[in-house]
């Protein structure tokens, strides 16, 4: 895991030697569904900002379950309804759900949840195919004094921000194209659910293509795709790498191109670039507190960033304001269900498509 510092392992993973005891006095009392490595990842970020604690976890992984209820001092439950069921009979407390597993497991969970009266962050995509995101999408938009905030946590990079600052500032001149990576290799996700179509939605696509569509949704404008080609190392698994073209659909950015390419089976590469009339910007996550400003007369400008590690503790910090101050997840910087809509809706046309 520590190999793939973007999917956000390598915080969360050392963090997790030891609850911090800020924890214990902090406010916002969080639920927990699916106790898997990204869980693991958010307690991290939840013990480090010191603004919520984890009351209670469900996950049918009996061996998951008990790791991190012990890791994290909470109460565990088998299913997410039997946490549900503790919080209604008042034997739990909670303000908040984070959910974390797999995208199949989403509306059951969100939906019971809202109603009862909590708030949702909830890991990306918004949900394994286009249906069941427009639900959840209308869902959240009938409910405006819920917080319903979607993990796309690469708005919170600092580098991305910065890049969001120097573009609105000019330095690139006009935008005129962005490009995104986010490649590794690792053949054992042809036996794990996140190739399985019918758990994850579809292969490395949906996996980190869907955060590629949401930096150039946060930076560029909401995507629409021209074209998609996908490469299927395993039968009847999802795509093992993906290259896609959008374009933005409309905005001060109206027709910049975006190329998004994911892979599963390939040499790690973790970057964005934006490029302009007078320029261009340059991340490498490899290289996390550097974004490289490229001038067309071939000099260039090393900005310092902060790295990107600090993305999951950004994250619940804007997420435990939205909760304690009743603001919406835009309000904080957090992307709302409707921005996972207009990724999946990409996803699906590119599925279609191909
Ligand atoms: N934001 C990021 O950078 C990032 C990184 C990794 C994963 N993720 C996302 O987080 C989610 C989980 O990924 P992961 O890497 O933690 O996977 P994982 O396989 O490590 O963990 C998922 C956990 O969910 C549990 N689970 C399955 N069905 C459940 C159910 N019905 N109720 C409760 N728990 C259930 C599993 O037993 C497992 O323990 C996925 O949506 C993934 O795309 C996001």
């Amino acid at each position: 895991l520590p190999i793939f510092p973007i999917l956000g392992h390598v915080k969360g993973a050392l963090l997790m030697e030891q609850v911090d005891t800020r924890s214990h006095t902090a406010s916002i009392r969080l639920g927990i569904i699916g106790a898997g490595g990204i869980a693991r990842t958010h307690a991290g970020a939840i013990s480090s900002s010191g603004q919520c604690r984890i009351i209670a976890a469900a996950d049918p992984n009996e061996s998951a379950l008990n790791g991190f209820v012990s890791e994290t001092g909470s109460e565990g439950f088998a299913t997410a309804d039997l946490l549900l069921g503790a919080c209604a009979s008042g034997a739990i407390e909670l303000d908040a759900l984070v959910v974390c597993a797999p995208p199949k497991v989403r509306r059951s969970v969100i939906e019971p949840a809202l109603a009862a009266g909590l708030d949702v962050l909830v890991e990306k995509p918004l949900a394994a195919d286009v249906a069941e995101a427009e639900a959840l999408a209308a869902l959240a938009s009938s409910m405006p004094d819920r917080v319903t905030a979607l993990g796309f946590c690469h708005r919170l990079t600092p580098a991305v921000l910065e890049m969001q600052r120097l573009v609105e500032s000019g330095a690139i001149g006009r935008l005129t194209r962005f490009e995104n990576t986010f490649a590794f290799h690792h053949p054992p996700k042809s036996e794990e659910w996140f190739s399985d179509p019918r758990q994850s939605g579809g292969g490395s696509l949906i996996d980190t293509g869907c955060h590629s569509l949401d930096i150039f949704q946060f930076l560029v404008g909401t995507p629409e795709l021209v074209g998609a080609t996908f490469d299927r190392a395993w039968s009847g698994r999802g795509d093992s790498s993906a290259t896609v073209l959008v374009r933005s659909a409309a905005g001060p950015h109206a027709g910049v191109a975006g190329v998004v390419q994911a892979g599963w089976l390939e040499p790690t590469r973790f970057h964005i670039r934006l490029v302009g009339t007078d320029g261009a910007l340059f991340y490498d996550y490899e290289a996390p507190e550097v974004l490289l400003h490229q001038r067309p007369d071939g000099t260039s400008e090393h900005h310092a960033v902060e790295t990107h590690e600090v993305r999951f503790e950004r994250q619940i910090e804007a997420f435990a304001k939205a909760v304690s101050e009743r603001k919406s997840a835009a309000e904080v910087g957090l992307a709302p269900f409707s921005d996972g809509l207009a990724v999946a809706r990409v996803i699906d046309a590119a599925h279609r498509g191909s």
